[in-house]
């Protein structure tokens, strides 16, 4: 099977790509903007794994880029939750119709299917109550969850009017190997970080804040499992299914590490929500347990992977 990965080359892009290249049938070509992030990616040598470095915006011509592939990765996000709402009409047009333009090429060029990566954090916004379920509405508090509920109805609508197939993975906060650590997403993996360089930790608001954690190997087994399956529905949450605290993460890292933590709290940012975990019955009643990793052991992982991936002399 041919498939296109793009916005490849960063967290999710590189996990997905490692396990998809499992399969020696794949072909599997990975675009993004990012050279130096593909070095993560190069450095496995993998036979089956193409990359292509291409800054990607409404201007490209996407024919040129799907062309001959069976299934497209939709991966793309010029924004992350914690700096959105600052551009609002730019991040708009780059995100929606960019996807819409992607979505024009797939249908001419008879692509199978599209997989999106949507986001279980950000689309469901504040109204509703945790564990959140994909019935329920959806009311973003950041344009970045704007965005993703607005391509998620144009993933909808081109089913509706061309038949192209899709799926939509509401994804919770994925963590662990090949995430930047650089504070911007991802509080296990950034703060496993700093804790093994012994760094001060900066947390957004009293730490009360909650959130579904989910270890990367788990997420990208469900994000595989959703693309290849047939099922009556398109949407899905995939997270662990439970809510923890980021103070209960740290205290988790102090444990696992067996050191204490220098954290200071700072003033807490509008677009996060106070409480989001995700009900994940629909997927585990169709494709059976999601989360098999605790959260003690993905940072044990985590951990192991860093000291060694960024020579990082810890000692406990
Ligand atoms: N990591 C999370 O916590 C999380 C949670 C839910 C959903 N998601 C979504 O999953 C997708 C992948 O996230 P990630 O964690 O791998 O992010 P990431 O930042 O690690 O990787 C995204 C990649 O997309 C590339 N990219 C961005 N804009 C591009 C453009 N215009 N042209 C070409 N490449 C471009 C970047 O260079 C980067 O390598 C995003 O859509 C994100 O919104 C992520």
């Amino acid at each position: 099977m041919r498939i296109l990965l793009l916005g490849a080359a960063g967290f999710i892009g590189t996990n997905l790509a490692i396990e998809l290249s499992k399969n020696e049938c794949n072909d599997i070509t990975l675009v993004d903007r990012c050279d130096h992030y593909f070095s993560h990616i190069n450095r496995l040598r993998l036979d089956n794994v193409g990359v292509k470095v291409s800054e990607l915006s409404v201007d490209t011509n996407f024919d040129e880029v799907l062309e001959g592939q069976d299934v497209v990765y939709h991966l793309v996000s010029t924004t992350v939750p914690a700096n959105s709402n600052k551009h609002i009409s730019e991040e708009l047009v780059s995100n929606i119709v960019l996807s819409s333009n992607v979505l024009d090429a797939c249908v001419r060029c008879n692509v199978k299917k599209v997989v999106f990566i949507s986001s279980g954090g950000a689309v469901y916004g504040k109204e509703s109550t945790s564990p959140l379920s994909e019935i329920m509405p959806t009311n973003p508090i950041s344009s970045y969850g704007i965005q993703k509920v607005a391509i998620e109805n144009l993933l909808y609508l081109y089913r509706h009017v061309y038949g192209l197939d899709y799926r939509v993975v509401r994804l919770s906060n994925p963590y662990g190997p090949y995430q930047r650590p650089d504070g911007l997403l991802g509080a296990v993996s950034t703060f496993t970080y700093k804790a093994l360089r012994n760094e001060v930790i900066t947390v957004y608001g009293d730490g009360e804040v909650v959130r579904d954690f989910l270890f990367i190997d788990d997420a990208i087994k469900a994000i595989m499992k959703i693309a290849s399956e047939e099922s009556e529905y398109r949407t899905f949450n995939v997270g662990c299914g439970y809510g923890t605290s980021i103070n209960d993460v740290i205290k988790t890292i102090s444990t696992v590490l067996k050191t204490d933590l220098k954290v200071i709290y700072k003033e807490g940012r509008k677009s996060d929500v106070p409480v989001n975990y995700l009900n994940i019955k629909r997927y585990e009643t169709l494709y059976g347990p999601l989360a098999t990793v605790s959260l003690e052991e993905g940072i044990r992982q985590t951990a192991a992977f860093m000291k060694e991936y960024y020579c990082i002399d810890f000692v406990q």
